[in-house]
């Protein structure tokens, strides 16, 4: 029997939900480009999508999603022939050095597996090796969404000018953003990447780079006029922010999520994912007693505050999603980028999200583990309760 009817809950990392006041915000007859609301609406964003990075370096916004938030980001400083550093934790930053790759970029990689974050010592130990200074720039994602990994940005920065290397430091945070805390000044970050339909609760559709001084001084020669960043952060002409048309509609839904994070206020929003995540957790500690499913990060200290990675073995990884979807209509996260991907899932817990969704999320697993005769530990749903009553 499905109980699936009613609202569903897209419990992925990404898209998040999205909040009504985005939808309404977006639900309008096409606004006039050229002068009036618009223009002064899209003004009105950069000081806030600076604000939500804790930065005052230049934000250039992308029709795009996260990938052209990458290509703009090494566009706009690599030249064929320069070599970037990749430090993976899981998929995702592999998949940004692939990119540097087949842009002429010489790529070397420290992979740190699918369970633990950067080492920075390790980092620092390789810098020093490179007294050539071949490295241009080190790329880090904040928290692979595949691992649900999260590195510590500041001490990839302090392990690279340990080695006394003056390479630029790029962090991806298109699944961290307004979710876990990052200080892109404080932790000495030179270019960040974003998207919009993650911590930012917009649909999917706007890229962002921030990028500093430092940054925009190591232009090199792979930039070309789309890709700009320089006349989209700091337009003469309205349509040289998008470099064309407006994505009309993303900006009206993403002035609507900005201002539910301001009026929730940074610190807060960072609590709050903090709160769930540990909710989450304190469920899987439950369940993990006994039976074959676990979370892909041990220590919670490393662990990301957005999206929770669980292996369970395949194929009870795909099971359990599809009778949490077609059951009650919860969906979960594929295993993305791991094999076998029926063995893993994920739970997206970032953006627009509330504890009584988070425990109806984990009800529902607590029902499907029952449902699919999958042995697991008791009194996951207790333990889930006691963190959000803690609150
Ligand atoms: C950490 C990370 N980097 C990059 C991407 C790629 O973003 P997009 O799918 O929007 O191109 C994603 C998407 O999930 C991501 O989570």
């Amino acid at each position: 029997m499905s109980l699936s009817n009613g609202r569903a809950y897209l419990a992925i990392p990404g898209p998040s939900v999205m909040p009504d006041v985005v939808l309404r915000a977006m639900h309008r007859a096409s606004p006039n480009i050229y002068e009036g609301e618009l223009h002064d609406l899209t003004a009105s964003l950069i000081p806030d999508l600076q604000a939500v990075a804790m930065t005052t370096a230049k934000v250039a916004i992308y029709i795009g999603n996260g990938h052209a938030a990458w290509e703009a980001a090494l566009a706009n400083t690599m030249s064929r022939g320069d070599a970037v550093l990749v430090l993976a934790t899981g998929p995702f930053c592999i998949g940004w050095g692939a990119m540097a790759a087949g842009m002429g970029v010489h790529v070397e990689t420290l992979d740190f597996g699918y369970n633990t974050p950067v080492d920075a010592g390790r980092v620092t130990e390789y810098r020093a090796a490179d007294k050539a200074g071949r490295i241009k720039a080190v790329l880090a994602v904040q928290v692979d969404t595949s691992t649900s990994v999260k590195n510590d940005i500041a001490a990839l920065r302090a392990a690279v000018d340990a080695a006394g290397h003056p390479a630029l430091l790029f962090a991806d945070c298109i699944a961290s953003l307004g979710c876990d805390r990052f200080e892109m000044d404080a932790w000495g970050v030179d270019v960040m990447v974003a998207g919009c339909q993650k911590g930012l609760m917009t649909p999917a559709g706007l890229g962002f780079v921030w990028f500093n001084a430092k940054a925009d001084a190591a232009r090199g020669d792979c930039v070309t006029s789309y890709w700009d960043w320089r006349p989209r952060a700091e337009p003469e002409q309205f349509y040289q922010y998008f470099n064309g048309t407006a994505p009309t509609h993303h900006l009206y839904g993403l002035r609507a999520a900005l201002d539910l994070i301001k009026a929730e206020g940074l610190d807060h929003v960072f609590a709050r994912h903090a709160k769930l995540a540990q909710t989450v957790w304190a469920a899987f500690d439950c369940w993990s007693t006994t039976g074959p499913l676990q979370m892909n990060v041990a220590d919670a200290a490393h662990r990301s505050h957005a999206v929770t990675s669980a292996v369970i073995g395949s194929p009870l990884g795909d099971r359990l999603r599809n009778w949490c979807e077609h059951t009650c209509g919860l969906t979960l996260g594929i295993g993305l980028g791991r094999a076998p991907a029926d063995g893993y899932f994920r739970i997206g817990h970032m953006g627009h999200v509330n504890a009584q969704m988070i425990m109806g999320a984990l009800g529902t697993i607590d029902a499907g583990l029952k449902a699919l005769d999958i042995p697991h530990g008791r009194g996951a749903l207790e333990a889930a309760s006691n963190v959000v009553a803690s609150a």
